[in-house]
């Protein structure tokens, strides 16, 4: 098959056609050294494509094209740069089913619940960011009456977007939409596990975009992230992973003094006071702890605070509500949850699992039940667990597990359960569940996190500003002010006319 623009909606076909390239100076290239990386189906572990070993090499390249292209990008008046970003997202809204298909046959994510809910965010994005071209505006500053003293917001250079496999549209939109509207060119590391759907999007972008403003590699994180990182003409990197590789990330950048913005994990709190909407909290503890994801979201509500009047009904309430939920074929629309992306994660969260079978007074439900279709033999499925009985300490309430895998642990006194939300090393996102507006405002005074909610659960939203406290991360993404602090600089301008 030839890849051109006419969206496909055989992922098998797209993912063997998208095999063994990256994407840069407008155009796929080969990776230099030939090596290349199998690319698996999660749900049956068969190889469904190739994609290459990025080394030094390959980000020399990608990142002298990306340097080549920003001058003239920074130069376009910021109205035209605002519409071809925008122009992106009318054109991925063309794909959104095409790409949905790819994520789940490449990420193990069911296509009805999540991939094509993330394909189609994925054109919202770019949709937000185009409309601000002109709100890069700097100030007037009063400073003395005889200079004209001014403020004007600059693009940093070649922005470097290392992105994670959980939701890798999204991320890199988040990331790259903001850099591109801001004058910025972008080079972007894909995640090992999911190369090939963001490769397919960076092709669709440059239908639109100049050569070279938007270029992505492939490959795994010392051969090709680290270099990537180092490069002396990468001014800006743009992290989403664990918190083990954001603090190396973090101290590579540190050397070149270049600034960092970093999304890490979560451990987040949901506190349902006895006054709750029950019904709303449980459809809340479903989509927070995006048991649809199979838990890998960095804000998964993993620990669920109950008062102590509703726990028993609440856990059995939602022990049925996952109960009913469908595993299986993540292709198949009648699937509510897929797979682990990969074995290593796979084994990650078993070790959990056993984890919480041996933690003292802790009681395991497992839940939904696993797909009997032979053909899904191999695959990376594990079944929802609750864990009741659990305390804040114990290990599985602290570590972030990165899969389908939630503590209860029931609450008494308010002041005890909010500092039990706060004692972890995290910070990233928390709710509160209450019909009480003094409660409620005062937990979201109290609550040590980056972005707090009140009987909801919405995810990221493009123009509110999203990121973490603590070790959950470093700056803030989406929203014009984002854009405007992490991927501009401000400078000072005097012009003295005495
Ligand atoms: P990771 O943090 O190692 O990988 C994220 C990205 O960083 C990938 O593109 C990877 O290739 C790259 N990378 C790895 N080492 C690098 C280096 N030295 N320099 C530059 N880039 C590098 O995360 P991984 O191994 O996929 O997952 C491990 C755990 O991390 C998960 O179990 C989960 O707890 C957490 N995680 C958190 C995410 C979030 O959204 N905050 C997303 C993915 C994972
Ligand atoms: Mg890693």
């Amino acid at each position: 098959m030839t890849l051109d623009l006419t969206p496909n909606l055989d992922p098998f076909a797209l993912a063997r056609a998208l095999s063994g390239k990256h994407f840069y100076d407008g155009a796929f290239q080969a990776g230099r050294s030939g090596k290349t990386f199998p690319v698996n189906n999660p749900a049956t572990g068969a190889e469904i494509g190739t994609a290459p070993f990025g080394d030094e090499a390959d980000v020399n390249a990608a990142v002298a094209a990306a340097k080549a292209a920003q001058k003239g990008w920074a130069k376009l008046p910021a109205r035209q740069r605002g519409k071809l970003v925008a122009e992106c997202g009318r054109v991925l809204v063309n794909h959104v089913e095409e790409l949905g298909r790819l994520i789940a046959l490449e990420t193990g994510k069911a296509l009805r619940t999540e991939s094509r809910v993330e394909a189609g965010v994925l054109a919202d994005m770019f949709t937000f960011f185009g409309g601000l071209g002109s709100e890069l505006k700097g100030e007037t500053v009063p400073f003395h009456p005889d200079m004209m003293t001014m403020t004007v917001r600059e693009p940093v250079g070649v922005v470097a977007a290392i992105i994670p496999w959980n939701v890798p549209l999204l991320l890199m939109a988040m990331k790259a939409a903001a850099a591109l509207v801001a004058g910025n060119s972008v080079v972007v590391k894909s995640a090992e596990e999911s190369p090939l759907t963001v490769l397919r999007v960076t092709q669709i972008m440059n239908s639109v975009l100049p050569a070279g403003v938007f270029n992505i590699l492939s490959g795994f994180g010392p051969e090709c992230g680290a270099p990537l990182v180092a490069h002396p003409d990468v001014k800006k990197v743009s992290f989403t992973g664990s918190v083990e590789t954001g603090r190396i990330v973090y101290k590579a950048a540190a050397e070149k003094l270049i600034p960092v913005t970093l999304e890490l994990g979560g451990k987040s709190p949901m506190i349902v006071c006895a006054d709750a909407d029950t019904d709303k909290a449980l459809a809340g503890a479903i989509a927070g702890m995006r048991f649809t994801r199979q838990g890998q979201s960095c804000t998964a509500a993993s620990r669920i605070f109950v008062h102590e009047d509703i726990h028993d009904a609440f856990v059995a309430a939602l022990k049925a509500k996952v109960d009913a939920m469908v595993m299986g074929d993540p292709l198949d629309e009648k699937t509510d949850i897929g797979t682990i992306i990969s074995g290593g994660q796979f084994d990650r969260v078993q070790s959990y699992i056993a984890l919480g079978r041996e933690t003292a007074g802790a009681t395991e439900l497992a839940c939904s039940s696993m797909p009997t279709d032979p053909k899904l033999a191999k695959g990376l499925f594990v079944q929802p667990r609750i864990f009741t009985g659990v305390t804040n300490n114990d290990r599985i309430a602290r570590e972030e597990i990165f899969g389908p895998v939630c503590c209860v642990i029931k609450w008494k006194d308010f002041d005890s359960v909010i500092e039990q939300a706060n004692d972890s090393e995290y910070g990233l996102a928390a709710t509160i569940w209450t019909r009480d507006l003094k409660t409620a405002m005062d937990a979201t005074r109290r609550l040590e996190a980056g972005f707090v909610q009140v009987n909801q659960n919405l995810v990221v939203q493009p123009n509110l500003s999203y990121g973490g406290v603590k070790t959950s991360g470093l700056g803030r993404e989406a929203s014009l002010e984002s854009m405007l602090e992490h991927f501009t600089h401000k400078k000072t301008i005097i012009i003295n006319m005495a």
